[in-house]
């Protein structure tokens, strides 16, 4: 059998036949951190693998193994959840997803739901599973969701999900008068995540997380849209709250929350209605649904920290499943209301925000940390 590997990308020719489980015993992989994909299905397991099937190793990082049978019409499931001690069929699985969705969004977290059907609502989408994916549940759960992309020139992994998210855009968004919205961080603003960070010596991440909020809250403002959604999910949203945590950092776990009701003009709400489900989960949905997205990781992401501490939790996870959403869901039920409520109106604002005498954004000092940055960058490159 012919046996694909990613991150990194590599072909592995196998003689003779085996089960899945088999397989990945060979290849010496943790089965709850993979999904394996053979004839374009998923498969769990138990399944056997003919000599000459051809078989493809997605990396995913959580979850687990467990029963066979979908727990709602019993017959075979595609995916299991140790954290839900559930296993799913496809088309449950989409219901589960798109459940858990709809629960984070109608909960009515600071008394008000993420967002409503007569909502504008823009949602970032990167090209990876959990941004292209929210789009697309979202269009079935009937709103109306126009999306972002951001080019940060990222080389060819920028390209890559550039084309991912228009491809997408094109079979699913634009058929129901839905728009892409893309912005070129280079074209629009002079630097790309590389050029800025090798021009001001911070590090990557740092220069493409400010432009990003920034762009995000820019472009939801100019073309007057309700509310911002982002993918972030469980895994995500548990490393950050860790990473918080161990620092103690008051202020961000102020701001910890699914949903940030904006402060003042020119501020949109941002939220995540994703918080509820696992990377693992989004990716067996986009696997389930054949969408499309960028498997291959930011080549930036070396000595990235929330990549360590999403390590950390998964190694907490294998023993103990659910262990991830407990802390997480654990601190926004009991606990998240401690650290907002220092701050006036409970919602992150420590001081007046003003607008920014650059580009008129809310900010609380004179020129706003984008514009600051932006202008240390184009003072340094040619
Ligand atoms: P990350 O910060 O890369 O973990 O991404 C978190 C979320 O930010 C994603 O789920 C997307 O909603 C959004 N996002 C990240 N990168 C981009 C991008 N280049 N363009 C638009 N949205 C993005
Ligand atoms: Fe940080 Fe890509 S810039 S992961
Ligand atoms: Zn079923
Ligand atoms: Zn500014």
């Amino acid at each position: 059998m012919r046996v694909k590997l990613r991150n990194p990308d590599r072909v592995e020719e196998l003689a003779g036949s085996r089960t899945v489980a088999e397989l990945l015993d060979e290849l010496d992989l943790n089965p709850s951190t993979v999904l394996v994909i053979a004839g374009g299905e998923l498969v769990t397991a138990g399944t056997a693998l003919d000599d000459d099937a051809e078989v493809e190793i997605r990396p995913v990082i959580s979850g687990g193994a467990g029963g066979p049978r979908c727990v709602v019409c019993r017959q075979p499931a595609v995916i299991e959840e140790p954290r839900h001690r559930s296993a799913w069929c496809g088309p449950h699985f989409v219901d589960h997803v798109q459940g858990q969705i709809r629960k984070a969004i109608d909960q009515r977290l600071d008394g008000q739901r993420m967002f409503s059907y007569e909502d504008r609502i823009l949602v970032a989408v990167s090209g990876g599973k959990d941004s292209i994916a929210l789009w697309d549940a979202l269009i079935d759960l009937g709103y109306r969701v126009d999306g972002l992309y951001v080019g940060l020139g990222i080389g060819g992994y920028s390209s890559r999900s550039q084309v991912i998210c228009e491809e997408f855009a094109a079979r699913r968004a634009e058929p129901r008068g839905l728009r892409l919205h893309v912005v070129d961080l280079a074209e629009e603003y002079g630097y790309s995540t590389p050029s800025g960070s090798t021009a001001t010596g911070r590090a990557p991440c740092g220069v493409c997380g400010l432009s990003k909020r920034y762009v995000f809250n820019r472009v939801a403002v100019d073309h007057g849209y309700d509310v911002m959604v982002t993918g972030h999910n469980l895994d995500d949203e548990a490393a950050t709250l860790l990473g918080n945590v161990i620092r103690w950092q008051d202020d961000f776990l102020s701001r910890q929350r699914p949903v940030l009701p904006a402060t003042g003009p020119n501020q949109v709400r941002k939220v995540k209605p994703l918080y509820r489900l696992s990377e693992r989960e989004m990716a067996a949905y986009c696997v389930v649904r054949g969408i499309d997205y960028v498997v291959e990781e930011c080549p930036l992401v070396d000595g990235n920290t929330g990549q360590e501490l999403k390590e950390a939790l998964n190694l907490l996870e294998r023993t103990s499943p659910g262990i991830k959403a407990q802390f997480l869901f654990g601190f926004l039920d009991r606990h998240a209301d401690t650290f907002a409520a220092e701050r006036p109106g409970g919602d992150g604002a420590t001081v007046e925000l003003r607008a920014c005498d650059d580009c008129g954004m809310p900010t609380v000092g004179d020129v706003c940390a984008f514009c600051r940055q932006r202008d240390r960058i184009l003072a340094v490159l040619p």
